[in-house]
This record gives structure tokens, C-alpha cells and sequence, in this order.
């Protein structure tokens, strides 16, 4: 199997890189640059190298640097945005901040023929995030595209199969990106498209079966499409060495924790532990209304539920958790900012009593999970299920959780859901919920006044979850989810639809 080794120098994108690679049918690998020497890259058989971005300038003191010996293994070398820079300076061009100032979003890119740029037409659109630039080539490379900015936003040295971009061929808004990256993989480095899913689940369960022999591993279960795969994948991997707790932490949507337990006890045939920790979550949760401080208690709640269940059933020595790869950027890895501790990366408590955590779709984004889990064999109500965060309904209650709210919301919840399903089949939509404001309005019914919550209807359309845009929903649809939800939910006066998108807003409220 041809793979791509994507050398991560701390960028925002680079996962996006992998994945675009293994859209290809190309494996592709991420190492931290300072995890895997020349020497180890040549004898691994990668076919080609891609340098990420990064956010930092190649002349910091701090600023991550590979070994200039990468540059000389034969292997083709693709830099991107700081690893287009990091390109030049090892091989002794300069790189300064551009005169006429930073480049940033969508940008004009003028190319001249070139094998990486093969396709591109001379003037397209591309995706610019920078402030440095090349500003003079080492020896032996020429400059391929400029921009009004920047004249060297692309490089190559071909003798020496080295190429350097300016702007990210990875995102979406790059017109030619994938044309780039096929020009790369295909025509430079001569890789083959024969990498498929199945191959990384024979990947991981090999890996798995290696790892964990004779461990007895516990794996937290959520009953979302995230830890349902992983629970199976690892289960082909260890058998029975895996045990499934279920925490019911009483923050699940109407009627969840039942199907959960019945769906993947029977259809999975995975060992399940139920536990009920409606109580705990609860009295810890209460007078709490910082969404941080939530997340990290449920995280912390959970743990301490795994640990108790751990000491009943037998010694566990590994953790095994669904997390993918959103949540583990969105938690803030290395330099990327901190925007929610995802419950199942952030918010584990220091002195966890295990010796190990096991993810195995630490790398893969949501619908490449849904594929692992249909390739598994996984019912597909199961895989096509609309994702649940972790700390559950908390995070759709905004303010102190009480039981009162928890009941006022899953029924809100349940109609507009029922409401949605109904006409799903006309209607992209991706993630949908009710929220419930700490905001009580005035309303009348009869002739009596009311006073209740606010709710708000929150559906979103994504492939990623990484951004997302509110769903165009019918007006017929949520004229009866209103007429029903206050007709039918005692204790909502008002419901109202969020029409925001991600960013600047995320999909759950808090
Ligand atoms: P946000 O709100 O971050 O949500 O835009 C993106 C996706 O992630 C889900 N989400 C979580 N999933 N643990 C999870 O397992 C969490 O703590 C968590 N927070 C958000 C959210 O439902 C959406 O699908």
C-alpha cells in the first residue's frame, strides 16, 4: 500500500490534509516533525512527504523545525503555508513578513505550468493565511504563482521533487486544491489509489490486538454512532477483554437510555455494564451554570462512575473512548486554541486510575466514522444516528440543571425530533435538538397569563461538524413544532428557531 506521510508542524488544518489525501484512496500518516527522523522516513516507504502549515514563523526561536536532511531523502516533499516557508529557509532562501501585508481568505492566484500546478488555469481562486513569505528562492528553485501580495506563492525545485505552496490546497475554497494534491500524489510521487476503509479497520484491529493483549480494556459507552464504532472495531480487535459501560447520567434524550441498551447489547452482541448515575450527575451538576465548569464535572462524574464499575466487575487497565478527530482539535491540541473541552478529550480528571487510553478513531472525521461503522457491520439506524454530545442534555440547558428542566426539555425535544423525522427524507439535516433558554417570557392561554421558558429549535446542515450552516426548515414544520410544543409541554411559553451558523456560533449552545 502507497502511503503519504503528513509531517504536522501544528497547523489548524492539517487532519484536513490526511483526510483529503485518503479521499484520493491514498493512505496518508500524520507524525509530529519531531517524532520520525530522515532516516526512519526513508526506511518506512513513504511515497511522498507533505509539511503542514503552523502558526508560527520560521525565524522564532520556538518556531518547530524538521531536520534539512528530510529535504534530501528523494522522497517528493510538498510544503503548505509555513511548510512552503520552512522549505525555503532550510534550503537558504529568506523569508520575511510581506511588505504590503498579511494575505488572508479567498485570493487571486496566477499560476504559470508547472507539474504540481498541471490543470490549474492561469488565474483561479485560492485560500491565503499568512503574513511571512518567500521573498528570495534558495538556489535551484523557481517561483510558479504569485498573487498581488505575494510572488512566490508557489515554488518547485524538480530536480530535486521539492514543491512549496503559499495558500492551503486542503480547504474547500481553494478552486484547484484537489487538483494539487492529485498532481502531487499521483503525478510526483507516483502513488496508486488502492487504499480503501477496509483497510483501516484491518489497520486498527490489528494494531488493537497487538496493543492491548491481555488487558482487560473498558470502554465508555454513550450509545452515539462515535463510541458504538469504536466499541465494535475494538471489539474485533480484543473479543471479549472489552467491557462496555453504559452511564446513564440522566441527561439522555426521552426513551435513549432503554434503546441503547437493547440496541447495542443485541444487534452488537458487545458485553454491556448499565449504570445508573442519575443522582451523582445531578448533585454534583447543581448550581453550576458555567458551561466549562459543566463539561468538566460531567467529565470528571464519568470517570469516577468507570471507576467504580471497574473495581466491581475485575481490574480494567485501559480506557477506550469514541473520540474523533473535531473534538480533539476543538479541545485544543498543541498550539490551536482551547474553544470546549469536549467531555471525552478536556475534561478527564489528572488522576485517572488507568494506565492507558485507547481512540481508536482519534484521526477520523465523522462521516468517515459512519463508513468504519457501516463497513462493520453496524445497523445503519445505528450509524446514520444524529450525533449526541457526551455531556448530554447539559449543554442544552442553559443554567442551573434541574430535574423540572431536564423533563420540560426532553419533551420539547422529542416533538420537535418526531416533527423532523417525518419529512427528513426532503429535508437536509444533519443535527437537530431543542435547547432550553434560561429566559421565562409572558404568554397567555385561555384567558390567563402564563409564565414560562423560552425553547429554542436549533437544526443544523454539516459534513463535518467542523462548520455548519442553520437548516433551511420548512415554515409548515415549524409553525406545528411551536403549536406543538406549547400546546403539549407545560412550562414553555415561547419557542424560537436559531438562525445561526458555525462558525461564529457552534452547533450545541454551550
Ligand atoms: P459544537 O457545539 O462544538 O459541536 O459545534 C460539534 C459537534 O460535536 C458535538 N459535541 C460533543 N460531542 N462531547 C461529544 O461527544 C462533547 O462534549 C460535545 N460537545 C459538542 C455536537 O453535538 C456536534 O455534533
Amino acid at each position: 500500500m502507497d502511503k503519504i506521510l503528513v509531517m504536522d508542524f501544528g497547523g489548524q488544518y492539517n487532519m484536513l490534509i490526511a483526510r483529503r489525501v485518503r479521499a484520493q484512496q491514498v493512505y496518508a500518516e500524520i507524525k509530529p516533525y519531531d517524532k520520525i527522523s530522515a532516516k526512519e522516513i526513508a526506511k518506512a516507504g513513504y511515497k511522498g512527504i507533505i509539511f503542514t502549515g503552523g502558526p508560527n514563523s520560521v525565524y522564532d526561536e520556538k518556531s518547530p523545525r524538521c531536520d534539512a536532511s528530510v529535504l534530501g531523502t528523494g522522497i517528493p516533499v510538498l510544503g503548505i503555508c509555513y511548510g512552503h516557508q520552512l522549505m525555503a529557509y532550510l534550503s537558504g532562501g529568506t523569508i520575511a513578513p510581506a511588505q504590503s501585508g498579511s494575505e488572508y481568505g479567498k485570493t487571486m492566484l496566477l499560476s504559470e505550468s508547472n507539474p504540481l500546478l498541471k490543470g490549474v488555469p492561469q488565474s483561479s481562486v485560492c485560500w491565503m493565511s499568512h503574513t511571512d513569505c518567500v521573498t528570495s528562492l534558495p538556489d535551484g528553485f523557481c517561483s510558479v504563482a504569485r498573487t498581488e501580495k505575494c510572488d512566490c506563492a508557489a515554488m518547485c525545485c524538480e530536480e530535486k521533487k521539492l514543491y512549496g505552496v503559499q495558500f492551503h490546497p486542503e480547504v474547500t475554497h481553494t478552486e484547484y486544491g484537489t487538483q494539487i494534491l492529485r498532481n502531487f500524489i499521483f503525478d510526483i510521487c507516483g502513488c496508486r489509489p488502492d487504499w480503501k476503509m477496509d483497510d483501516f479497520i484491518d489497520a486498527s484491529v490489528s494494531k488493537y490486538r497487538k496493543e492491548l493483549d491481555g488487558k482487560m480494556v473498558l470502554m465508555a459507552i454513550s450509545g452515539g454512532v462515535d463510541s458504538s464504532v469504536a466499541a465494535v472495531l475494538l471489539h474485533r480487535a480484543i473479543g471479549d477483554n472489552l467491557t462496555c459501560v453504559f452511564v446513564d447520567h440522566g441527561l439522555l434524550r426521552k426513551n435513549e437510555a432503554d434503546y441503547v441498551e437493547r440496541a447495542l447489547g443485541k444487534e452488537l452482541g458487545v458485553n454491556i455494564i448499565r449504570v445508573n448515575a442519575q443522582e451523582l450527575f445531578l448533585e454534583r451538576l447543581k448550581g453550576v451554570t458555567e458551561p466549562e465548569k459543566k463539561r468538566k464535572i460531567i467529565g470528571e462524574s464519568f470517570i469516577r462512575a468507570f471507576e467504580e464499575v471497574s473495581h466491581e466487575i475485575e481490574k480494567m487497565d485501559v480506557l477506550a473512548q469514541g473520540t474523533i478527530y473535531p473534538d480533539v482539535i476543538e479541545s485544543g491540541k498543541g498550539d490551536s486554541a482551547v474553544i470546549k473541552s469536549h467531555h471525552n478529550v478536556g475534561g478527564l480528571p489528572e488522576n485517572m486510575e488507568f494506565e492507558s487510553i485507547a481512540e481508536p478513531l482519534r484521526e477520523l472525521f465523522k462521516d468517515e466514522v459512519r463508513e468504519v461503522g457501516e463497513r462493520l457491520g453496524i445497523p445503519r439506524e445505528l450509524v446514520w444516528r444524529q450525533p449526541f454530545p457526551g455531556p448530554g442534555l447539559a449543554i442544552r440547558i442553559i443554567g442551573e440543571i434541574t430535574r423540572e428542566k431536564i423533563d420540560i426539555l426532553r419533551e420539547a425535544d422529542v416533538i420537535f425530533r418526531e416533527e423532523l423525522d417525518r419529512i427528513r427524507e426532503h429535508t437536509p439535516c444533519s443535527q437537530y435538538f431543542a435547547v432550553l433558554t434560561d429566559t421565562r417570557s409572558v404568554g397567555v392561554m385561555g384567558d390567563s397569563r402564563t409564565y414560562g421558558f423560552a425553547v429554542v429549535l436549533r437544526a443544523v446542515v454539516t459534513d463535518d461538524f467542523m462548520t455548519a450552516e442553520w437548516a433551511r426548515l420548512p415554515y409548515e414544520l415549524l409553525e406545528k413544532v411551536s403549536s406543538r410544543i406549547t400546546n403539549e409541554v407545560k412550562g414553555i411559553t415561547r419557542v424560537v428557531y436559531d438562525i445561526t451558523s458555525k462558525p461564529p456560533a457552534t452547533v450545541e449552545w454551550e
